[in-house]
């Protein structure tokens, strides 16, 4: 059994913890060993809290090669401002789990990172290139030959178009279009049930049917 600890607690850490559940429970893989929280002492969903999100709690289960983490600090308008907060950790990408639920349909042609949730119902298209820490949401489609950056996040029912491009930190709220082949710019956002038709600037703030800018993310 591999060894995780998930940096977060209630909300994406308790669904990355739920995933990992459902992955144990057609075959066992997984031994969560806890969370890290910075808030947090007392055990959530009955998992202890093994530290805060720090260094030297890191460097603490670093040296045993069969723990791996997950990071789930994830918010939609303050994603890049947390991502000091990871990169400070110093953790080998190749320390990161990438959970895949056992009810997601995952083209044997499609490239996924490390680091990457995928929840329950999701499918993923051939040609598909996902890069790391990208978390998609329950029954979120992912056409073929679409390309998720490092960052990128796919809320529930979002259908990314075929070769679509997510760049780094884009984020897709619930229930979500895009056309094919259009680009989403780094640390753009794309607000609930947006329907998105051309080409986002980075960092914009965008909402509606046809998707139009309302602002930027700071
Ligand atoms: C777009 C979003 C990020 C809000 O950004 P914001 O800067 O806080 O925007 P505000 O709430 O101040 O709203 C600004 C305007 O846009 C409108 N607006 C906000 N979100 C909208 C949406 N998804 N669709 C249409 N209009 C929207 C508001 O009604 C408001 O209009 P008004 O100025 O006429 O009153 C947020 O509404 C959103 O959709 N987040 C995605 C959440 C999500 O998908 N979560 C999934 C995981 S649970």
């Amino acid at each position: 059994m591999k060894k995780l600890i998930i940096m977060g607690g209630y909300g994406n850490g308790t669904v990355v913890q739920s995933t990992v559940e459902d992955i144990n429970a057609v075959k066992p893989e997984w031994e969560i060993l806890g969370f890290l929280n910075d808030r947090e002492t007392e055990p959530i969903n009955g998992y202890p809290v093994l530290g805060k999100i720090d260094k030297e709690t890191v460097d603490r289960y670093l040296p045993d090669k069969d723990v791996y983490f997950f990071y789930t600090l994830i918010s939609v308008k303050m994603n890049h401002k947390f991502l000091h907060k990871l990169l400070d950790l110093q953790i080998p990408e190749e320390r990161f789990a990438t959970v895949i639920h056992p009810t997601a349909v995952i083209s044997k042609f499609a490239k996924i990172g490390h680091g990457v949730c995928i929840q329950p119902f999701v499918s993923v298209g051939p040609n598909t290139v996902i890069g790391n820490h990208v978390q998609i949401y329950a029954q979120a489609l992912v056409g073929h030959g679409a390309k998720l950056d490092n960052y990128s996040y796919v809320a529930n029912n979002a259908c990314i178009g075929a070769d679509v491009h997510l760049k780094e930190g884009a984020y897709l709220g619930t229930n979500t279009s895009t056309l094919e082949f259009i680009t989403l710019g780094k640390w753009s956002i794309c607000g609930i049930g947006a329907v998105v038709l051309k080409d986002v600037p980075d960092f914009a703030k965008m909402v509606g049917n046809p998707a139009r800018q309302i602002g930027s993310v700071e």
